[in-house]
């Protein structure tokens, strides 16, 4: 199938999201759509699959005009996305997710699950897809999850198919696989709209790139003819440094000690096993490895997310270990945990009642009977200048923000007011290029103050870039450790678990 779109437009209050976009994808074409945070992307596809009606603008689908209403219409149409924040019930199993709202039933009127197990077994198989029918939600890496997505607009007979920044949760070889899938579905003829922030990713895998900037369309490209600086240029509009500058520091004071640190699931099998690690001021450790070998469960633990089992933790000479979040944060200890939606931001709250979910109680924003909005606006306006938070207002609720400024709201509350010791988790997940110089350039500012901070990060690049020391998580266990500037493919196979 063919998709126009047409001059569309759309406006939230005073905020233009689209301004007059013209669109097209070929069947058989995969289009890179890049843009910074709040560019507009998602309310594009958005209006592409239903979810929001254009103020003005049309959607052709093969020649003719498509006006829908939701986005069962738009399904209807051969329109399917696997949206930015997934939307599966954990506690479901695959098939039950897959065939939520379209449960084929018996002639009992019974949910006919053998039929939709057998749907999803074929789709699973036709594009090697990998997936168990009846695996529960929750049990699975993200990385299939979103196969799961996947199979879900496949088996509604998408033809278009959207892809909101995939790759943003996916491990380096995930992001292999998931390239193969896609291409295998642009051999069976489906017109594909791929979202990223990651320039080298629409280099190696599109047919073509539109640029968009403040809800307009700004240029196209074609992966031949541009590369990462040009690209990362027409998005921002300026020069974009993609490399951070670093100078070496000595190391200060010892922040943080773990001592034979174990953690047990809740079936007693071992997560974490003899962890030792001691962090400095004026270090940045980084934690190198394939998720899922630990990491999240080693920062629950010093972050007082998980109990640990055995050990110790010892945060400036005194045993911290087992004690609550709240106790940590009194510490100075700042967290930007891995998923900004679950763990980072209440979406329903406002930008101002975020930006002081954690620290409401203390002097600034309470007198102890009543809370000081006034600062508590004051410093939501701070950190949304200081970040580029873009939106017109901090009275609006966090899910109104796009993903990447989300992110950044998220990274300037815990980089502000007093801190000690930093502990981020992919804290440049879904940012664009330019707000991630800036992060970077704010995260060695710290760290220069005297700060420690431990660097949990899926992207290799990010890990290299920042760190001091380098050490590398395989399997609940430290298996080793690199200076600063190592070479990447070395660590890549301490990551792969061999020594
Ligand atoms: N439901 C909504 N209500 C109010 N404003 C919204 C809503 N959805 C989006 N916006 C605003 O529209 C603009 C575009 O947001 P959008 O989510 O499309 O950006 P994006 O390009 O996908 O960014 P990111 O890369 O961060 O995901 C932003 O300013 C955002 O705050
Ligand atoms: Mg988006």
């Amino acid at each position: 199938m063919k998709l126009k779109l047409n001059a569309i437009s759309k406006s939230f209050g005073p905020v233009k999201a689209n301004s007059n976009i013209n669109l097209t994808v070929d069947n058989g074409e995969i289009l890179g759509l890049l843009g910074e945070n709040g560019a507009g992307k998602t309310t594009l596809m958005n209006i592409l699959t239903g979810l929001y009606k254009p103020d003005s603008g049309t959607i052709l689908i093969d020649n003719q005009l498509k006006e829908f209403q939701n986005p069962r219409e738009a399904n209807k149409s051969g329109v399917g996305m696997v949206h930015q924040h997934f939307m599966l019930v954990p506690v479901f199993s695959v098939t039950e997710n897959i065939i939520l709202g379209t449960e084929p039933t018996t002639r009992f009127n019974k949910i006919d699950l053998k039929t939709a197990t057998d749907k999803v077994v074929k789709i699973s198989s036709e594009y090697k897809l990998d997936v168990d029918p009846n695996a529960l939600i929750e049990k699975l890496p993200v990385g299939i999850q979103q196969r799961v997505e996947i199979i879900k607009i496949l088996l509604r007979n998408a033809e278009i198919l959207i892809f909101d920044e995939p790759t943003a949760v996916l491990t380096p070889q995930e992001v292999t696989e998931f390239f193969e899938i896609i291409k295998s579905l642009k051999k069976t003829g489906k017109a594909i709209i791929f979202i990223t922030h990651k320039l080298h990713e629409v280099l190696e895998i599109c047919d073509r790139i539109n640029v968009l900037r403040r809800g307009k369309i700004v240029g196209e490209a074609f992966p031949t003819k541009t590369n990462n600086k040009k690209l990362a240029e027409l998005m921002v509009g300026r020069t974009v440094k993609l490399r951070t500058s670093r100078r070496k520091m000595e190391k200060g004071k010892e922040l943080l000690k773990v001592n034979n640190l174990s953690i047990l699931s809740d079936k007693k099998e071992p997560i974490l096993t003899n962890i030792d690690l001691v962090l400095h001021q004026n270090e940045i450790l980084g934690i190198a490895g394939v998720q899922g070998n630990g990491q999240t469960e080693f920062i629950e633990a010093l972050t007082g997310l998980r109990k640990a089992s055995t050990g110790k933790i010892v945060y400036f000479g005194k045993e911290c270990i087992n004690i609550t979040p709240r106790k940590i944060h009194a510490l100075g200890i700042r967290h930007i945990p891995e998923d900004r939606q679950k763990q980072g931001l209440i979406g329903d709250f406002s930008l101002i009642e975020n930006i002081i979910l954690n620290t409401y109680y203390e002097k600034d924003f309470s007198n102890n009977l009543k809370l000081n909005w006034l600062n508590a606006k004051k410093e939501a306006r701070r950190i949304i200048n200081q970040y580029d938070v873009r939106t017109n207002s901090e009275d609006i609720s966090a899910n109104k923000l796009s993903g990447g400024n989300q992110q950044k709201l998220l990274i300037g509350r815990e980089m502000s007011r007093s801190i000690n010791l930093l502990i981020a988790s992919q804290p440049t997940r879904g940012v664009d290029v330019g707000s991630i110089e800036y992060i970077h350039s704010q995260i060695i500012k710290a760290r220069n103050k005297g700060i420690g901070v431990i660097l949990n990060s899926t992207e290799l690049e990010e890990i290299i870039a920042l760190s001091d020391r380098i050490i590398v998580f395989y399997e609940g266990k430290i298996i080793a450790e690199f200076p600063s500037n190592s070479d990447p493919k070395i660590i890549g196979l301490a990551m792969a678990g061999v020594k």
